[in-house]
């Protein structure tokens, strides 16, 4: 048997930001062809300003695609139909797709547009809190598989990113206070200006005030692109990004199992507390402090018994055997990535 090797250098990838209002954003054509795709959520208070702004990046733009969004778009069951869609608009490699929602239709349509003629370019109009801090730049796109969250994926960096405070006026609190979560999450890793703005301008952000959001969402956006650009493929830092998600994830699944109105991003808050409590250099009463100024909760809302909370660690990809990778903050801005016991978790769990 004979046999060679070859290396192919990975193509590198440009995503060009704004943010402040989206009738104001310039970011010139992307492609000659292509559509939008929106929230049928958005259609009636923003349906007209999506449609120009996507008419200004692509020059000879198709009818809309209105979908309902939300977890159930990442349902794999669905993509066969979008992609009809966009084959039956005349799209083909060169065009490109202005995607306007959440985190869940941002994820679904990233995923669509990377696989239709082996990917064409996507613009996000992040409209959610979560979506607009997190979702919309770093070019992860995963789907659901049989209710399991994000089983398949890929990861493909947005061309563009747009935006806008204003879409957040709009938006149900629970789904604001998962937003809120994710911002306390990056403020604590970026340190630096950004845990100075949440500390001074905490009571303007929880109002919604458009500038103090601006700043923040800016910032924060900037912190999770420098993560990015150096481990683009999450195989190293970008994994400081899941903060509070490995104990957040068992506490989003027993608040569900009891039914309980928990958003991620409070689960997400309560997570990196309880991850501050299971390792001695952490800096629990920062993190404490910093959810408190949000009015986010740091304490269980239940305990999870210690067989359960387990099993549930033990499914999180973060871990290698009974051993996880847990991004434990020694300061604001201080971060370091440790192997810690699945059990060092267990107790702080089992303590409502
Ligand atoms: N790719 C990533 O890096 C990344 C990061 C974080 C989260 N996510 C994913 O994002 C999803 C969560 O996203 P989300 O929190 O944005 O929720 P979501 O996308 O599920 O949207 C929640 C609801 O908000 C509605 N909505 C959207 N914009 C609105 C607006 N401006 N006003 C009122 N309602 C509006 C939607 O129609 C939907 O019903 C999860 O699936 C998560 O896995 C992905
Ligand atoms: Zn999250």
């Amino acid at each position: 048997v004979r046999g060679f090797s070859f290396e192919v250098p990975l193509p590198s990838e440009t995503t060009r930001i704004a943010i402040g209002p989206l009738a104001e954003a310039n970011l010139g054509t992307v492609a000659a062809t292509g559509c939008l795709v929106l929230d049928q959520a958005l259609e009636a208070a923003h349906g007209v300003a999506l449609r120009a702004f996507a008419a200004r990046l692509i020059r000879e733009p198709s009818a809309p695609v209105v979908l309902p969004g939300g977890e159930s778009c990442k349902d794999p069951a669905g993509l066969p139909g979008l992609w009809r869609q966009l084959a039956a608009r005349g799209l083909d490699r060169e065009s490109a797709l202005v995607v306007a929602g959440g985190g869940a239709l941002l994820d679904a349509c990233g995923f669509a547009a990377a696989t239709f003629h082996r990917g064409i370019r996507v613009v996000n109009v992040p409209t959610t809190f979560v979506g607009q801090v997190d979702a919309g730049i770093g070019g992860k796109c995963a789907l659901n598989l049989d209710g399991a969250k994000n089983q398949v994926g890929l990861v493909r960096q947005p061309s563009c990113v747009a935006v806008d405070p204003a879409f957040l006026l709009t938006l149900p609190d629970a789904s604001f206070r998962s937003g809120l979560g994710e911002l306390a999450k990056s403020a604590l890793l970026a340190g630096g200006q950004l845990h100075a703005l949440t500390a001074s301008r905490a009571p303007a952000v929880l109002a919604r005030d458009p500038a103090a959001l601006e700043s923040a969402i800016g910032l924060a956006l900037a912190f999770k692109a420098s993560v990015v650009a150096e481990d683009p493929l999450d195989r190293g830092r970008r994994r400081i990004l899941n903060a509070g998600h490995s104990a957040g994830h068992v506490i989003e699944a027993e608040a569900l199992r009891r039914g309980l109105a928990l958003s991620h991003g409070e689960c997400v808050a309560i997570g990196l507390a309880i991850e501050a409590s299971a390792h001695p250099r952490a800096a629990r009463d920062e993190v404490v402090r910093a959810l408190g100024r949000f009015a986010l909760p740091s304490r269980m809302p239940f305990a999870i018994e210690s067989s359960a909370a387990r099993d549930l660690l033990l499914r999180d990809k973060k871990r290698q055997g009974g051993v996880m990778s847990l991004p434990v903050i020694l300061a604001p801005g201080r971060v370091v990535l440790e192997d810690v016991p699945a059990e060092a978790l267990l107790a702080p769990l089992a303590a409502a």
